[in-house]
């Protein structure tokens, strides 16, 4: 079974934390909702359209960024609410007994600019998202993400940054932080077509900041890569081996070269591609292109030329051995696994709920047919959905 197989050192995994309430206030088609939870795993059931994603994206907000949606803020407001206002607000413990439970509120709040949400933790405000990523790892996996391995670079970009920032929460920081640099020796960069000349020394200084985070992104990435990989091949369960790589100008360079030379490098690539960098009106190279590369391990076809029932196993593998990484590191995620079931013949659907009671996480898991669930049994804690509201059933 995969649980056994993956799961050699399960037993330590008790400090996973979970919701312990979760309460959501006009964020999409909810005016208001509250529910409570005993640490157990929990399905939520219900028709289309009842809610139960919202739910999902809702607690994804509990991690930085822009939730599983990756929605405008303001879009997430409940429409018909008379509001321009959301809030998500979690208390969230250890598994542990004794556990201190720990406020976590988000939302977007009357007066504050329209797409930066206020995040509290414990009571303090944060100065950004980013410091949810120090508190809670929060995973999701989504029918949105059955096209990833179909559709270009930036979403499995995206996908692996998430993965990378679990095992090192600096990351999303140092992205931003290459981001704002990248962007402004763009706009700088442009200017110089109308004319403008760009001070040669500023452009150095962003050149500069560019390749040091940038090289510290490809770094952490490599690890990341590494780590999974390891984990996905102690995995002999149900869900296929994927093959995993990353395709990128100083992940590659990173392979055979020490981190400061190739910091160096990257610079000195920067200031010669600066006329045709200014022509493209970008960077044309940098770790803003790179790309996840993914095979099936069995079959080592490359993903997207798999079927689409292949590439959802694929998916649901890396995904696993990311939450198994991240439970043996002390720090089980939450677990947001919307319409993954349906997908599974019930083989598998048992090997995942085994694995996700040995991980000791508290996975949350969608589906629109309660029988689905049938082999979690009381493992976990039930509700339904209905239009913007939210109960307990019975198991
Ligand atoms: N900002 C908003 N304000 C009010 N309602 C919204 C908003 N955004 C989305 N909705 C509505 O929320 C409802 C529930 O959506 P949700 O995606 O959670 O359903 P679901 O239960 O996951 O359905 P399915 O089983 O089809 O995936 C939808 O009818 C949608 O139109
Ligand atoms: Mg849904």
């Amino acid at each position: 079974m995969l649980a056994q197989t993956v799961l050699p050192h399960a037993s330590g995994l008790a400090s996973a934390m979970a919701v312990r309430w979760l309460k959501v206030t006009d964020f999409r088609c909810y005016a208001q909702a509250r529910m409570d939870l005993d640490g157990r795993p929990v399905v939520l059931t219900g028709e289309n359209g009842a809610g139960k994603t919202n739910l999902l994206e809702a607690l994804s907000f509990l991690a930085p960024g822009r939730g599983l949606r990756w929605a405008r803020l303001s879009e997430v407001t409940r429409i018909g609410g008379g509001a321009s206002v959301w809030s998500v607000a979690a208390s969230l413990s250890s598994q542990q007994a004794g556990g201190v439970p720990t406020r976590i509120s988000t939302g977007l709040l009357a007066g504050t600019a329209a797409e930066r949400r206020t995040v509290r933790i414990g009571g303090e405000t944060q100065s950004s998202s980013a410091a949810l990523a120090q508190f809670l790892s929060v995973i999701w996996l989504t029918p949105d993400m059955d096209r990833l391995f179909a559709e270009g670079a930036t979403a499995r970009r995206g996908f692996f940054d998430r993965v990378t920032q679990g095992f090192d929460a600096g990351h999303g920081k140092r992205l931003n932080a290459y981001e704002r640099a990248r962007q402004e020796r763009s706009r700088l960069l442009r200017e110089e077509l109308s004319g403008h000349r760009a001070d040669p020394s500023w452009l150095d200084a962003l050149e500069a900041a560019m390749a040091e985070h940038g090289v510290a992104i490809a770094a952490s990435r490599c690890e990341a890569l590494q780590r999974i990989s390891r984990a996905l091949e102690a995995n002999s369960g149900p869900f296929p081996h994927a093959l995993l790589a990353l395709d990128g100008l100083l992940e590659d360079m990173l392979a055979s070269t020490p981190a400061v030379d190739v910091e160096d490098n990257y610079r000195a690539i920067l200031a010669a591609a600066r006329r045709r960098d200014r022509e493209a009106g970008r960077a044309l190279e940098g770790p803003h292109r790179s790309d996840l590369l993914v095979w099936h391990g069995e079959t080592r076809m490359p993903a997207g030329d798999c079927s689409t029932g292949q590439q959802k196993a694929l998916l649901i593998s890396i995904v696993l051995a990311n939450a198994w990484l991240l439970a043996e590191g002390g720090a089980a995620p939450l677990l947001l696994l919307d319409e993954v079931v349906a997908h599974l013949d019930a083989k598998r659907r048992t090997a995942l709920y085994d694995f996700i009671c040995q991980l000791g996480a508290q996975a949350w898991m969608t589906g629109t047919d309660k029988s689905l669930f049938e082999a979690m049994g009381a493992r976990a804690q039930y509700f339904t959905v209905t239009h913007g509201a939210v109960r307990d059933a019975a198991a």
